[in-house]
């Protein structure tokens, strides 16, 4: 960051906050979730492979989409939001695990947020293992879908395509890489096979057709479609749009498919950080339709109801906490997982950021820890060991701001799109991403936006 910070163009906090300011009315960026877009800059590159299907014991499909930086109050008062409940069961107790964006993403498939505060360009080295190890070991077929992604496997910071609500207007980011939390693990990322599951939505449109979405799918709508630069009503308007239609289509949702709806972190860091959640899908049984469970879930539940279902093992980390990785309460009750009962002010507060130490915190840095291996996850099974692993005891968390230096995984070589870079995106409200956005430029190449700490 600090190489970056000495050579570059910094907006004034005005220019960004009138940016935010822009008002977007939905367009739908295809004809239907299934049809290939000119929107999207990334064309379908083949569909995937068939895979066997690997049964579980509640579900065979577990999908997850992310929206953003939503007030539980907010979507439940949503009309779409409604609509959805009475097909599935809202989570009322379902919180997220901290501020901003981007931790709660990584921790939601490694088990950690690792002390991060920010949502900067990490490389989480390539011993630190991830909910990909555990679904290879059964071979239990995985993707991650992103809207506006331009390439198969794309790690790039963010990517900026013509702008397809406003075509006169600059072209627009849409896509964010500390929202496709896979691609940040390097034990993912570096691997060729793993990096080309990180796929565009012309990609998902193609998989639908040869009925060939995986077992295991992570989906990021696009930064106006998620609400992030947005309003709730327009990610309603896109729930319409994407979501209503493929919850009636068995080659995404069948009767064995569970869907989990959800949002990043609410938008308010003064109070607890609980998320509008909903499960859907043809594994939701009917008599639970429009149904409330108010068992206390985080990120961690994740993997631990992925764990139970599929008899897998377990990370050795927030997955295995029993404080805060319940298990989905339809699937706690056909695998015999007991849950916590907490309620209450007994529920932790996860609403603070940057005050735990760990590898990406650089106030409170500790190297990253290996796993706990006594720990034992809601499927019972070993904790993955990921190859490299060391043991060594860890020293006391050490300030490296203060020595004037940065987190090692922090990547400062942020490749960007080509091409003309977009309004800063619109972080406002008091649990987003505080400070204004800076646009870096480095010898006359704009390389990225960089948001300022909290
Ligand atoms: C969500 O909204 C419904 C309908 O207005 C209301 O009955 C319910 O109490 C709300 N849930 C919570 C937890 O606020
Ligand atoms: C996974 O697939 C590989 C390659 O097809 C096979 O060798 C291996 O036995 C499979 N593992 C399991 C647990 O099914
Ligand atoms: C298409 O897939 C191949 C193999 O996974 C990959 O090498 C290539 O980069 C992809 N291209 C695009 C445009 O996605
Ligand atoms: C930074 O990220 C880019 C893109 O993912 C990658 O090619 C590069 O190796 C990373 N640098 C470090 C030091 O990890
Ligand atoms: C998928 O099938 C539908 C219906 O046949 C078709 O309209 C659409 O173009 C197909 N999409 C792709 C990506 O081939
Ligand atoms: C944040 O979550 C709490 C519940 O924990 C909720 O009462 C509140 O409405 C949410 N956001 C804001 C801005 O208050
Ligand atoms: C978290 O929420 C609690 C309860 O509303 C509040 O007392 C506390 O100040 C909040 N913490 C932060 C860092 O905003
Ligand atoms: C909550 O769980 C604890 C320990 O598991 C148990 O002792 C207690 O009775 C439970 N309370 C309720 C209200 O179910
Ligand atoms: C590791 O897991 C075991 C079993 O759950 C637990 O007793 C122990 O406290 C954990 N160790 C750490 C360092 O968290
Ligand atoms: C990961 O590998 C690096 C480099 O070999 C090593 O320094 C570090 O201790 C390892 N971390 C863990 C958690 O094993
Ligand atoms: C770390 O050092 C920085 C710079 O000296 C200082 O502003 C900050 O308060 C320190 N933080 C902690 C947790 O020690
Ligand atoms: C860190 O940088 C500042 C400003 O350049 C300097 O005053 C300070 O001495 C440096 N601290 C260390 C520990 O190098």
């Amino acid at each position: 960051m600090k190489t970056l910070i000495t050579s570059a163009v910094v907006l004034s906090c005005l220019a960004s906050a009138a940016f935010a300011a822009q008002a977007q009315s939905f367009e739908p960026p295809s004809l239907g979730p299934t049809v290939a877009s000119p929107n999207y800059v990334g064309q379908n590159n083949g569909s995937l492979a068939k895979s066997p299907v690997v049964t579980g014991k509640v579900f065979d499909r577990f999908i997850q989409i992310w929206l953003e930086n939503t007030d539980f109050a907010t979507a439940n008062s949503t009309a779409m939001f409604r609509t959805l409940a009475k097909q599935g069961i809202l989570l009322d107790q379902y919180y997220a695990l901290t501020h901003p964006s981007e931790p709660n993403y990584v921790a939601t498939v490694g088990g950690s947020f690792w002390g991060m505060g920010d949502d900067n360009f990490y490389n989480i080295p390539t011993n630190i293992s991830t909910i990909v190890d555990l679904l290879d070991t059964k071979n239990i077929s995985w993707a991650s879908y992103q809207e506006n992604m331009p390439s198969d496997g794309f790690s790039g910071f963010s990517f900026t395509s013509p702008n397809y609500i406003t075509p006169s207007a600059a072209p627009y980011t849409y896509y964010m890489r500390k929202h496709n939390p896979t691609i940040i693990y390097d034990s993912v990322a570096l691997v060729t096979s793993r990096a080309a599951l990180h796929r565009n939505f012309n990609d998902f449109a193609a998989d639908i057709n040869a009925s060939t979405i995986p077992q295991w799918l992570f989906v990021t709508p696009n930064l106006v479609n998620d609400a992030h630069d947005t309003t709730i009503d327009f990610a309603a308007q896109w729930l319409q749009y994407w979501l209503a239609p493929l919850l009636q289509d068995t080659r995404f949702n069948d009767a064995r498919t569970l869907i989990l709806l959800t949002f990043d972190e609410n938008e308010s860091s003064s109070i607890n950080n609980r998320v509008f959640s909903l499960l859907l899908g043809g594994a939701v049984p009917a008599s639970l339709h429009g149904t409330t469970d108010s068992t206390y879930y985080t990120d961690y539940s994740a993997l631990s109801t992925v764990q139970a279902n599929w008899a897998l093992g377990s990370l050795g980390r927030g997955d295995t906490n029993k404080v805060m990785s319940n298990v989905y309460s339809l699937v706690a009750s056909a695998t015999g997982y007991v849950n916590n009962n907490l309620s209450g002010a007994s529920i932790p507060l996860t609403n603070a950021s940057g005050t735990t130490p760990g590898p990406l915190n650089p106030l409170m840095f500790v190297p990253f820890p290996p796993p706990n291996i006594s720990a034992v996850g809601a499927g019972g099974g070993p904790v993955f060991v990921a190859p490299g692993v060391s043991f060594a005891a860890l020293p006391s968390p050490v300030n490296l701001t203060a020595l004037n230096e940065t987190v090692p995984a922090l990547n400062t070589s942020s490749t960007d799109a080509p091409g003309v870079e977009a309004p800063a995106p619109s972080e406002s409200g008091a649990g987003k991403v505080q400070g204004c956005a800076k646009l870096v430029t480095l010898v006359g190449m704009t390389v990225g936006i960089v948001l300022a700490s909290p």
